[in-house]
Formats: C-alpha cells, sequence, structure tokens
C-alpha cells in the first residue's frame, strides 16, 4: 500500500483505477505482501526440515494457492472442498494435510482415498479409519488444554474446544490404534488464530512435544497456526525471529533426546495473507443525522464477517482521499441488519458520496468466509503486482429467471 498524491495505490496502481476497472466491492490481494510474508516466515525459523502448509481456509482462491504453492508451501485443508481446490492449485496429495471435524464416513472415506495424510480429531474417527483402512499410517489431532486466540470463537484448544483428542485420552487413542495396525506417524495441535504473544506459542510447543515423547513412531510434529498480525494501531507485531529461533532450539532438543530428526510443521494461514488484502468499496450514502455520520458502503459482512462476528477491528482508509479534514463516523454496509457496521467511532477524512473505501489486513477470513446474506452477489477478487492487475475471480451476477 502507498500514497501518492493524496491517493490510496495498491500494488502500484492507483485504487480509483482498480474500481473504474473492476468495480466494487472489489478484493484486491498485493503479490508481493504474500511473496515477503511467507520469505519472511521461512527464514525466521531455522530448524531445516520444516514444512509450512498454509492453511486454505484463510484465502482459498485458486491463483493464491498457486502463488503460495510457488513461494514453496504445502497445503492443509479442512474439507473435500479444500482438497479439491489444494489439487487443482497444483499440490500433489502428499503435500497436503487434512485436518477436520465431524466429518461423515463418506468424507472420510473420499480423504483416504485421496491419499493426504490426515489429522484424525476424535477416537471415533480414529476407529472408523482403521475399519476403512487398516495399517495405515495416520497423524493425530490432541487437545493439550491450551487455547489462545482473538476472541471466543478462535479458541480451539482447552476444555470448552470441540478440537482434537483430548490428551488425557492418549493411551486410548493408541490402543485403537494398535487394534487396526494404524502407525501415528504424526501428531498436530491448534490452539487458536491471531496469537500475538510468542510466548504462548511456545508454552503450547512445549506441552504438544511432552505428548510427543509418547508416540514412538512419528514423522512429524504439527504446530497448527494461529500467528498472529497487528490490526489495531496499538497490537504489537508477533516478533518472528525470537519465535523462530526458541522454536527450533526447542524442536531441535526434542529430536536429540526423541533420537529422530524429525519435521516441524506449521500451518499458518492469517499470517501469510491477512495484510496482503483490502476490500474497497465505495461510498454509497453520507447520512450526517443528529446524533451521528453514518458513511454507508457498497458492501456488508456479507463480504467481511470479521467486525461484525467477532468484533474485529480493520483499519480503513479513504482511498480518494488518504489526508485532509477529519471527522468521526461509523462505516456501516448495506444489509438490512443493524449489526451490518465496519466500524464505530472511526476517524476518517470527511467522506463524500462517490468516495473509495479501502477496509485493510481483509486478505484472510475475508472473502473466503463470504456469504450471499440478502440475496447479494459477491465481489471480484483480483491480485495486483507491479503495476499489473489479475482477475483472479469474477464479480457473481444476478441470474434472474422467470419462475413463470
Ligand atoms: C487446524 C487449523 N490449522 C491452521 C489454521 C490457521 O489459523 P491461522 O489463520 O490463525 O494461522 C486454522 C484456523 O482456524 C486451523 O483450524
Amino acid at each position: 500500500m502507498q500514497v501518492r498524491d493524496n491517493q490510496l495505490y495498491l500494488g502500484g496502481i492507483r485504487a480509483a483505477d482498480l474500481a473504474r476497472e473492476y468495480g466494487t466491492p472489489l478484493y484486491v490481494y498485493e503479490e508481493d505482501t504474500i511473496r515477503a510474508r511467507y520469505a519472511e516466515l521461512v527464514e525466521s525459523i531455522p530448524y531445516p526440515k520444516l514444512r509450512i502448509h498454509y492453511a486454505c481456509k484463510a484465502n482459498a482462491n485458486v491463483e493464491i494457492l498457486r502463488l503460495l504453492r510457488e513461494c514453496g508451501a504445502n497445503a492443509e485443508t479442512v474439507s473435500q472442498g479444500e482438497i479439491l481446490l489444494a489439487l487443482q492449485a497444483g499440490f500433489e496429495p502428499n503435500q497436503i494435510l487434512y485436518t477436520c471435524s465431524n466429518i461423515t464416513v463418506e468424507e472420510l472415506r473420499f480423504v483416504l482415498q485421496s491419499g493426504v495424510t490426515m489429522n484424525l480429531d476424535s477416537l471415533s474417527q480414529l476407529r472408523r479409519c482403521g475399519e476403512l483402512r487398516p495399517g495405515s499410517s495416520i497423524s493425530i489431532r490432541v487437545n493439550q488444554g491450551i487455547g489462545a486466540g482473538h476472541h471466543a470463537h478462535v479458541i480451539t484448544g482447552g476444555p470448552e474446544s470441540k478440537f482434537g483428542i483430548d490428551v488425557l485420552q492418549l493411551e486410548e487413542a493408541k490402543s485403537i490404534a494398535e487394534q487396526y495396525r494404524l502407525t501415528i506417524i504424526g501428531i498436530h495441535q491448534h490452539i487458536g488464530s491471531n496469537v500475538l504473544d510468542e510466548a504462548i506459542l511456545i508454552e503450547a510447543m512445549k506441552a504438544l512435544l511432552a505428548t510427543a515423547a509418547r508416540l514412538p513412531h512419528l514423522e512429524f510434529v504439527d504446530f497448527g497456526g494461529g500467528l498472529g498480525i497487528p490490526y489495531r494501531p496499538d497490537d504489537r507485531r508477533l516478533n518472528l525471529r525470537a519465535f523462530g529461533q526458541e522454536a527450533s532450539a526447542l524442536f531441535a532438543a526434542f529430536c536429540r533426546s526423541y533420537g529422530k530428526e524429525l519435521t516441524m510443521v506449521l500451518e499458518p494461514g492469517r499470517y501469510l495473507v491477512a495484510e496482503a488484502g483490502t476490500l474497497l468499496a465505495t461510498v454509497t450514502d453520507v447520512k450526517r443525522s443528529p446524533h451521528r455520520t453514518f458513511v454507508g458502503i457498497d458492501s456488508g459482512f456479507n463480504h467481511l464477517i470479521r467486525p461484525a462476528m467477532y468484533g474485529a477491528y480493520h483499519p480503513i482508509v479513504n482511498a480518494s482521499r488518504v489526508q485532509g479534514q477529519e471527522e468521526v463516523v461509523t462505516v456501516a454496509g448495506n444489509l438490512c441488519e443493524a449489526g451490518d457496521v465496519f466500524a464505530r467511532d472511526r476517524t476518517l477524512t470527511r467522506c463524500e458520496e462517490g468516495d473509495l473505501l479501502a477496509i485493510l489486513n481483509a486478505g484472510a477470513y475475508g472473502f473466503a468466509m463470504s456469504s450471499n446474506y440478502n440475496a447479494r452477489p459477491k465481489p471480484a477478487e483480483i491480485l495486483v503486482s507491479a503495476g499489473r492487475a489479475n482477475l483472479i475471480r469474477p464479480r457473481e451476477r444476478l441470474e434472474w429467471s422467470s419462475p413463470y
């Protein structure tokens, strides 16, 4: 993101020109940011047998998956659909991990046939997997009782979390595996999302390694995702270098005592793509009521649900006039819902109808969580770099066919 002549530029292109060409609302992803985040992550972790499995759920556009594959990433998926997208993006089955929750036997059968490695989530899944494929190699997801994240909805470890096999049931898991001759080659955990405190990540790693020591045939330990990014102006950036050094030292020491050099797996989603994405929307209505100024835009929580769902903060910039006279406003969407608000009491440069707003850090869990609520179509997505833009998903169109 750059500012020239008081206007916002993305990937070297004026946001207003992108909006004119592709219309709004529009998701814009800056390729260079994704490449930089990936490189920075890998460089920060000196442990040599490292595998990054990009969590496709954060942004499953097939071109984003291709880009991350090109950077060197593997894929982490959570549904049959995501496996298909990862394959479409060119990942080989042995580059794909699958971590699921409450799936049907049909989905389990599909996953087993597809050849991807599964992180099994429950004792019952383990049993079913054993019945369908006795003698196979599997990985298990454990719940160590540690959870973290920016909102209760994204905390995926601890007693209230639906995910994983409770660590207290590890012996039962091992005996089911033995009954069906399943080899547990991997152990996995994911404690939550948008964690900005390295100490919590390290604490969770230590807990997982203590459990890993009880499984004799491991090939990899998967510490999940959760690396956060600063959304609020006062959020501090994760100290990736410190985290990478400590995690590597910890893991190397574990491998020495385990007697084998295992693969360290991380499954970041948000960290790689969040800061690359911007949702551009046009100001359709400025309502200066006696109490508040409402800046209405041509998007809603059907396109970016994080503020409505988690109370999440996204920086917002008036792309048409980055600096100037300011006012405090509520930025609201076009859905018929009182909670369709992107920001309250936000200071923006004074908005006029027709201005372009840029909602920043929207590359993760933005389009991926979008819906057609209120029967509104989804936006287009473009990838920009060095002054070039590529349409990577066309805008959805309303189709009308008479029922009569
Ligand atoms: C199993 C698993 N792995 C990885 C991730 C990616 O998390 P994040 O985007 O916070 O890195 C998630 C997110 O929910 C997840 O559930």
